[in-house]
């Protein structure tokens, strides 16, 4: 790999941000892009082989109807007195300005050889994939646990079995707006 090529993948890494519904411009990526991204997902790190990553795609009327189910488990699992209608309205406007959402979702393995959260990272080795790659092609993202991530009503509503785990949902979108400064600590403070 050249010089210009490295330089190019650590500031891609760098680069990659978290971007939101809100710097989001309502266009659509092409399914055949949201695919690729998908495809690189494909070829994270994972143990025994498992691949241990499922997606279930959502877009246009399929998206609104999830942001529709999301905004009423928010309704209907919070106490009258903490309940805001505009946190409700948010699930729908922010699926409005969103292209496709993937839910991200784990496969335990049928054999049980490899520990659960090895496949968990696994999965989130796959979506930090989604995420370079989208940063490559100029969109925009983030994986999001919210929404009702972990309850049995969205377990049920994604059609998962008992084996399957869902982990979070990764928005997608196009902006007008440039990826915003990221912000970490020295490495070193982080060399226990
Ligand atoms: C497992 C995981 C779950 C996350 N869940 C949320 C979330 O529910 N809501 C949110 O706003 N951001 C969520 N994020 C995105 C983080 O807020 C974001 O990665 C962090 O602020 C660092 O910003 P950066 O990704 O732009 O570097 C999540 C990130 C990860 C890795």
């Amino acid at each position: 790999m050249s010089k210009e090529q490295i330089e190019a993948i650590n500031s891609l890494i760098v680069n990659r941000r978290s971007s939101y519904p809100k710097e989001y411009n309502g266009r659509q990526i092409e399914d055949a892009v949201v695919m690729q991204l998908l495809e690189n997902a494909n070829w994270a790190p994972n143990h025994g082989k498992t691949e241990p990553w499922r997606f279930k795609l959502f877009k246009g009327d399929a998206l609104l109807a999830l942001a529709r189910f999301q905004a009423d488990l928010y309704k209907k699992s919070t106490d009258d007195a903490l309940f805001t209608q505009n946190k409700y309205d948010r699930f729908i406007e922010k699926a409005k300005l969103t292209s496709h959402v993937i839910a991200i979702c784990m496969q335990k393995d049928p054999k049980g050889r490899i520990p659960e959260i090895e496949e968990i990272s696994a999965v989130a080795c796959a979506v930090q994939n989604i995420y370079l790659s989208l940063t490559a092609y100029d969109l925009r993202g983030y994986w999001s646990t919210g929404g009702g991530t972990y309850s049995a009503e969205m377990h049920n509503y994604l059609g998962l079995d008992q084996t399957q785990r869902c982990l979070g949902f990764f928005f997608l979108g196009m902006s007008d707006l440039p990826f915003r400064e990221g912000k970490r600590g020295s490495i070193e403070s982080k060399l226990i």
